[in-house]
């Protein structure tokens, strides 16, 4: 436990809210796309930054470097990696684009991606295409996802002699769900298949979240998000075998030097949030650490979906015994606000649309509800998000709004 966060454990729900800064009047149930950094960790983030002017050549390059390895080996042991071995990068798009820039392909392999992943990941398979010659190609699961072996022989029966490797949310975006991750990542490797999991979304709301799951290439998560950490914290993990040749998206000083080297430095820049990821995951502390946050939060989000498609009268897209649940829920949005069915209609597609959504625009505008609309398969989803400082009145005030906005 870092020294700086003891004190009296504080309580979730309201208590908990006290340590952020959102606005009063704000119910914010998007957590998952951007976090939100606890007041305390901007209070530190500035005294770094102080701390750094008194001698910039000390704080961002001597002392600097010593300071984000430290900060790296107290993040891997939280995710289960390896120190050597886990480099930090601005964010889990970065960690994709290293991967997809340094990992040895041929043109004409096909790389896999499901349809429920996430947007800009797809579109850097895209560039990967015109670059190298990669043929990228998208996985689709159908909804609703009944059971786990669902995405397990969806993934089987993509996979043709062609295929290299393939790309696996951890937890996917739109949909939110946590997938049988080591089950298809061991049925790809026996198949020659390569797997690299992006667990945008994993670390703090999933255990230790890159071990135990197979052995993948590599692992990429983010720090901005569940754990709190400041924007610009994301680490990618890569294994032995391939510590020597995956590359930064941006080569420095130390090539060929140690993957831990190339990482920790990859130009001038703030090193900041990466000194301080480790404090931000010790934060959860105050709450009574990861453990009981995870088991909270589930809680919270499994309760909050049940309810959620019973007040709605909607069809769930995951079981509601939530066993497919982390810290987020998607469930679509009742009929008469669909396109096409009396709702107002689809927003253009691209990777903007969620910010576009007129429904989401009306929850906020009308009802001071922070929640992305999502479109997958031509429906509008809702994905709730909770964390500490969320609580079931909330989600019911969140009901409340959906049910207004769908009657005018
Ligand atoms: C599955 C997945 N991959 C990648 C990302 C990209 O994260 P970032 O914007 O931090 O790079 C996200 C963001 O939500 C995501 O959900």
């Amino acid at each position: 436990m870092s020294p700086r966060w003891t004190g009296d454990r504080i309580g979730f729900g309201a208590e908990a809210r006290s340590q952020w800064d959102l606005a009063d009047e704000l119910c914010f149930l998007n957590h998952g796309s951007f976090g939100a950094v606890p007041r305390a960790l901007q209070v530190r983030a500035t005294e770094c930054r102080n701390a750094i002017e008194h001698n910039p050549v000390a704080g961002v390059w001597r002392d600097g470097s010593r300071a984000i390895r430290a900060s790296a080996e107290r993040v891997a042991a939280f995710l289960g990696s390896h120190p050597d071995r886990t480099g930090f990068v601005s964010n889990a798009t970065n960690g994709i684009n290293a991967l997809l820039q340094s990992i040895p392909l041929d043109p004409g392999d096909e790389v896999l991606h499901l349809d429920h992943g996430y947007n800009a990941v797809w579109q850097t398979l895209v560039m990967t295409g015109r670059r190298r010659g990669i043929v990228p190609r998208k996985v689709e699961i159908p909804l609703p996802v009944r059971r786990a072996d669902d995405w397990i022989e969806a993934v089987d029966r993509a996979i043709t002699p062609r295929t290299r490797l393939l790309v696996l949310d951890q937890v996917t975006s739109p949909t939110a769900l946590v997938l049988p991750t080591r089950e298809i990542v061991e049925m790809a490797k026996a198949q020659g298949v390569e797997t690299i999991v992006d667990g945008a979304h994993a670390p703090g709301m999933l255990d230790r979240p890159a071990t135990s799951i197979g052995d993948p290439l590599a692992w990429t998560g983010n720090l901005h998000k569940w754990p709190c950490g400041l924007r610009g914290t994301a680490v990618l993990v890569v294994r032995a075998d391939f510590a020597d040749r995956i590359k930064p998206t941006v080569i420095s000083h130390h090539l060929d030097q140690s993957f831990s080297a190339e990482f920790d430095w990859q130009g001038t820049f703030d090193p900041v949030p990466w000194i301080l990821a480790g404090e931000a995951i010790d934060f959860m502390d105050r709450f009574g650490g990861w453990r009981e946050v995870r088991r909270r939060n589930r809680e919270l989000v499994i309760e909050a979906h049940a309810m959620l498609v019973e007040r709605l009268g909607v069809e769930p897209i995951s079981p509601l015994d939530g066993s497919s649940l982390g810290f987020m829920a998607t469930l679509p949005l009742p009929d008469r606000l669909q396109p096409g069915n009396g709702g107002p209609p689809a927003p253009p597609s691209g990777p903007l649309q969620v910010l576009v959504d007129p429904v989401q625009d009306r929850l906020l505008d009308e009802h001071r509800i922070e929640i992305p609309v999502m479109h997958h398969g031509g429906r509008r989803l809702l994905r709730l998000s909770g964390h500490v400082y969320n609580e079931p009145s909330d989600y019911e005030r969140l009901a409340e709004a959906v049910e207004a906005v769908a009657v005018d």
